[in-house]
């Protein structure tokens, strides 16, 4: 179903900063149980998982039920993407049924080849780049515990990954602190970095340096999917870097802990942190279902930005 002119939601900065702004208040709205359009009713999302996923397949597939829609959930076992299949050609051809894409995939130049190619919006599920549907999530979680991301301090503790990547874009479009602790050889990507780093934005090699006086501690797995046989060499490199009650003792009184999850209790984080009190990760995986539908009402249901 070529639909006239559409947008895609590959990374944070493909939103300006009052549309950001804008759609985490219709997130907001929805997560308030103060939305009841259908704005999907008819539509169809096609949902491609070349990796694992819990809560991006299931909070995709109800959100779209929830506005109206329907979603396929295709793996590689069971499109002939997973034979061969030009992308340029799965692009086209979806595009002729669904009235949007989202997909998980490895390399984030499949993502923006799918893009270039669908007459459809196409939604970034994660790749080994980006992850900006979590980094939505993440915000809306901020929003709803602290109010505001504005004037806060967020420690990113550990690999300098796809969410750290997400971070950066999204510290470069709102403009709060980030300090980023990684371990060398494990920072962001430096082009991401580069153009998107800046007053803002620090990476350091202390844990305790960026969860000083921090508002929001944020961590994630060591060996991201598609690096487990890296583990053991991680578990060395990333020695020190477990949030635990120490690390968060630094952090602001009020400090909220997040992890996009799966999390790995006794590696990244101590069960103390992540099952107790500051820890807002069950918030934040519900958030994904409540951005995730902002984003396609948006994208694919004509609810305006503005
Ligand atoms: N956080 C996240 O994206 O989880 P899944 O891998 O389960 O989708
Ligand atoms: N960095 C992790 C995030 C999982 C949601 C990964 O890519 O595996």
């Amino acid at each position: 179903m070529p639909d006239a002119p559409h947008r895609d939601f590959l990374a944070i900065p493909d939103f300006t900063k009052p549309e950001l702004i804008k759609l985490l208040e219709l997130a907001d709205r929805m997560r308030r149980g103060e939305y009841e359009g259908k704005p999907l009713a008819g539509k169809s999302l096609a949902m491609i998982f070349m990796k694992s996923s819990t809560r991006t397949r299931v909070s995709f597939e109800v959100g779209t039920w929830q506005l109206g829609g329907h979603a396929l959930f295709l793996s590689p076992r069971d499109v002939q993407l997973g034979r061969g299949e030009p992308i340029a050609d799965t692009a086209r051809v979806l595009s002729r049924y669904v009235d949007g894409i989202m997909i998980r995939t490895f390399a984030h130049s499949e993502v923006e080849e799918l893009a270039r190619y669908a007459s459809v919006p196409v939604i970034n599920g994660l790749t080994d780049l980006l992850h900006p549907c979590q980094i939505l999530a993440d915000l809306l979680t901020v929003k709803q515990h602290l109010g505001t991301w504005e004037g806060k301090k967020i420690a990113w503790i550990g690999d300098g990954n796809n969410m750290a990547n997400s971070w950066i874009n999204a510290s470069y479009r709102l403009g709060f602190e980030l300090v980023l602790a990684c371990p060398p050889g494990y920072d962001p990507d430096a082009a991401i970095l580069m153009r998107e780093g800046g007053a803002h934005v620090k990476v350091v090699r202390d844990p305790r340096e960026a969860v000083r006086g921090a508002d929001v501690v944020n961590t994630d797995v060591w060996a991201s999917m598609g690096q487990e046989e890296e583990q053991a060499k991680r578990e060395v490199a990333f020695e020190g870097f477990e949030v635990d009650q120490s690390l968060m003792s630094l952090a602001s009184k009020s400090a909220i802990f997040l992890h996009c999850l799966p999390a790995h209790r006794g590696e990244e984080v101590a069960a103390t942190v992540i099952d107790g009190p500051q820890s807002r990760v069950w918030d934040e995986a519900e958030n994904r279902l409540h951005v995730q539908k902002a984003l396609m009402a948006v994208l694919m249901g004509g609810e305006a930005l503005g």
